[in-house]
């Protein structure tokens, strides 16, 4: 029997300095996406994977994460006098229940371990979900979803690979799994941005991961690794061996809304999967085609 993941974890600490100026007042997970923030796909995406608890690892200037998913009372009021009842429908999305929703502060950027390990009290001794709002997956089941049914065939921890150029492996955490072709397939090592002549595979880690509590006990020791930071992978890595580790290359297609080209391109496929925008606005795209 494994324990259900009820948990997720939404690391919102980073600084976003690659969306300067906007990110200077403006949560990075607070970049829309047609007319949604980044933050709201990820909390709905795990809602949809089951997940109960919400835990949000912010920082100094992240105070409109906690706004969104608050009531407004003003704006509630007046629509309702306008008689505007698809736009409260709109807003009833962004108001969990009371008590679901936890907040935590990272007082330092000292990366995405770190992050995680601020978490470990509003976590406790189960398993848990990290989602990185700015890998959006847009898919027919939610990746996590797909990633819960995993867990729930082999327990342990499981994390979101996808297949990278191989000159592109430096930019992320890459899994070995040994030349075995599985999907899910057993992980044997991970390796956090190996050059392409190093990379022991093209599969890299994309920010969804299902863990294990005992990943506490690695991030605990406050190792840095790459680029000097406190790495999740180089503590996941620990795990392998004691605990089922698996990769499942998920069904889905992965924007990358930490950078600009991704989050552009994330505004367009969104766009474009709209019932109520996407002929019109691939009609308008047609100008841009040349
Ligand atoms: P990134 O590597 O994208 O860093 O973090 P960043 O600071 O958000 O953005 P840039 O590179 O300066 O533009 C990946 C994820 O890890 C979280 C970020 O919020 C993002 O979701 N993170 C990173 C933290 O929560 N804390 C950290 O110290 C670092």
């Amino acid at each position: 029997m494994t324990s259900p993941v009820r948990k997720a974890v939404f690391p919102v600490g980073g600084l976003g300095t690659r969306f300067l100026p906007v990110t200077k007042a403006v949560p990075k997970e607070m970049l829309p996406v047609v007319d949604k923030p980044l933050i709201q796909y990820a909390v709905e995406e795990a809602f949809a994977a089951g997940i109960e608890d919400f835990i949000f690892v912010t920082s100094a200037g992240k105070a409109a994460l906690e706004d969104h998913f608050g009531r407004n009372h003003q704006l509630e009021d007046a629509l309702a006098a306008r008689g505007k009842a698809a736009e409260l429908k709109v807003l009833q999305a962004t108001m969990p229940e009371e008590g679901r929703f936890s907040y935590t502060r990272q007082q330092q950027p000292l990366g995405l371990g770190h992050a995680v390990w601020c978490a470990r009290n509003l976590v406790g001794n189960e398993p848990f979900a990290v989602i990185l709002a700015d890998d959006l997956i847009l898919s027919q089941t939610p990746c996590l979803k797909q990633m819960v049914d995993v867990y729930n065939r082999h327990g342990g921890n499981v994390i979101a690979t996808m297949a990278v150029p191989h000159e592109q492996t430096a930019r992320y955490g890459v899994i070995d799994a040994g030349g075995v072709q599985a999907n899910p397939v057993p992980v044997r090592a991970l390796v956090e941005k190996p050059a392409p002549d190093e990379a022991p595979s093209n599969l890299a880690v994309i920010g969804r991961y299902i863990l294990q509590p005992e990943v506490f006990s690695f991030l605990e020791r406050k190792e840095t690794g790459a680029g000097g930071e406190i790495q999740l992978t180089d503590a996941m890595a620990k795990l392998i061996g004691d605990q089922p580790f698996h990769g499942l290359d998920f069904e889905g297609r992965r924007f990358d809304c930490g950078d600009k080209i991704g989050f552009l391109e994330a505004n367009i496929a969104y766009a474009l999967a709209r019932d109520d925008l996407g002929a019109a606005f691939a009609e308008r795209l047609k100008e841009y085609a040349n």
